[in-house]
């Protein structure tokens, strides 16, 4: 028995459906984007991330839908943390959100994929001198500045900046604060002082510190301030008092100074199913939600409202990114659990590995075959910590079965290594019965690319062992 989409009743995988246009098709196969998986794994190889073009194009829509419907003024940046290539960042463009990147390596390739620089958010807490000269030569639309020795960087690079007219160019830059509240998943603390690496502290004083110290100088254009209070978030709770304590420091900064800080940048953080268990509020609930808590807020303080900046990454790129592996092993051990072993693991997703992150697999090629029996799914990794799902419900399983493991597309690919030198898998985009390329597979040649051997280890004598 299948549901609407074809998929083996009993699978226990999202029973709301499957993400996008992922679906089964006739032959009994998983398809995304029109194209059958098992194809693609056929033709490209595995481990390979799949993206389905169409549900990132739904998501970043539905972040400006959701924000025209609500709100007057607002920015929606992509967080390229999440998933960052050239291709990413065209359909990022082409459909009008902004970047927030968080690097030189990301704002290169923002820049290389011809991304607008005034519409690229630079966040980050140790931006290096080089970092923030390519900033300010590209002329990036904020710099999210996070301590007071980035303010005396940036202030001392700043003095050679000009406008077309020859006039001294001022930095637009967004001061990140710490509102004092800590968000985990499921729970949230609120502090008076944050015990963070990040930006400058309300409860402390050294945000109103900052904003002092920056509308002293000549240097400085501040639109605003930023910030971020986690990320995998489910309860809007947070965000509700997140939004209070910005919006009364506004009012504050307002009160001790006459200046009205512009925007406000609420960060990323909506969560993302990833199992049938995770019922995160929709993209158009969050932003009705956190622009009319906005409002109230302005409303009740007498305050004008704020541009409203966001920086989604997860919400907006998770579901959207599904891992397609070759099963190689099948190991019972008796009493205890079976473990099917696949060829990629912690090197291309190392969420589980990190922090126990739960994951659903389908088998691609028995999409309709009831899944009845537990597996826990290993990498190939030497690491007994190496695993993808520890109980993932599966059809029965033989190696050569192609795995999909569902919503990885956010952390993932990005965060992917080359430990024990396995190359990092291809990347391609599906939509409409195509498959592209957008991320090469790694080769073996591309892991020693970069090695050198210093010349004296080349001209010494080899001594062989011998074992007897
Ligand atoms: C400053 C900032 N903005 C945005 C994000 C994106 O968060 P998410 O992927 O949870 O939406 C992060 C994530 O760590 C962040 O640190």
């Amino acid at each position: 028995m299948t549901d609407e989409r074809g998929l083996g009743l009993t699978s226990g995988v999202l029973p709301q459906g499957l993400p996008g246009t992922m679906k089964v098709n006739a032959r009994g196969h998983l398809e995304i984007g029109g194209v059958d998986t098992v194809k693609l794994a056929k033709r490209y190889k595995t481990p390979l991330y799949v993206f389905d073009e169409a549900l990132i194009r739904q998501r970043c829509r539905e972040y400006r839908t959701a924000f025209e419907k609500n709100y007057p003024k607002f920015s929606i940046a992509y967080a390229g943390k999440a998933f960052m290539t050239m291709a990413m960042v065209r359909i990022v463009e082409e459909e009008g959100l902004y970047l927030d990147v968080v690097s030189g390596g990301e704002l290169y390739t923002a820049l290389k994929a011809q991304f607008p620089p005034e519409r690229i958010f630079f966040n980050g807490n140790n931006k290096s001198p080089d970092e923030i000269e390519m900033a300010l030569r590209s002329g990036v639309g904020r710099i999210i500045v996070d301590s007071f020795d980035e303010l005396d960087l940036i202030e001392s690079m700043a003095g050679d900046l000009k406008d077309e007219k020859g006039n001294a160019r001022r930095v637009p830059i967004l001061l990140r604060v710490t509102p004092g509240v800590e968000a985990h998943t499921h729970h949230y603390i609120q502090t008076g002082r944050e015990d963070s690496k990040f930006g400058f502290s309300i409860g402390a004083g050294s945000a109103m510190a900052a904003v002092m110290r920056v509308l002293a100088s000549d240097r400085f254009d501040l639109k605003g301030i930023h910030c971020h209070i986690g990320s995998q978030l489910f309860d809007f709770e947070p965000f509700a008092i997140t939004v209070k304590k910005m919006l009364d420091f506004r009012r504050e900064v307002y009160r001790s100074t006459g200046y009205i800080l512009h925007e406000v940048n609420f960060g990323g953080g909506l969560a993302a199913k990833y199992t049938e268990h995770d019922n995160p509020p929709s993209v158009g609930e969050f932003i009705q939600a956190l622009t009319s808590k906005v409002v109230d807020v302005c409303r009740s303080t007498d305050m004008p409202l704020p541009h409203i900046a966001v920086e989604p990454g997860r919400s907006i790129i998770a579901e959207a990114g599904t891992t397609l592996y070759t099963v190689g092993t099948v190991k019972h051990i008796p009493g205890v659990r079976t473990y099917i072993a696949v060829d990629g693991g912690m090197t291309d997703n190392p969420r589980y590995a990190l922090y126990q992150a739960d994951y659903r697999a389908l088998v691609a090629n028995k999409a309709t075959v009831p899944a009845e029996v537990h597996y826990a799914v290993a990498g190939k990794c030497c690491e007994s910590g190496d695993m993808l799902i520890m109980d993932a419900v599966l059809p029965p399983v033989k190696p050569g079965d192609i795995l999909a493991v569902l919503t990885t597309g956010a952390y993932c690919y990005s965060m992917a290594s080359n430990y024990n030198r396995i190359p990092r898998p291809a990347a391609i985009l599906v939509n409409g019965g195509v498959s592209e390329v957008i991320v090469e597979r790694e080769t073996y040649d591309d892991l020693v690319r970069k090695d050198r051997i210093p010349a004296r280890l080349l001209a010494k004598k080899s001594v062989v062992l011998s074992y007897h």
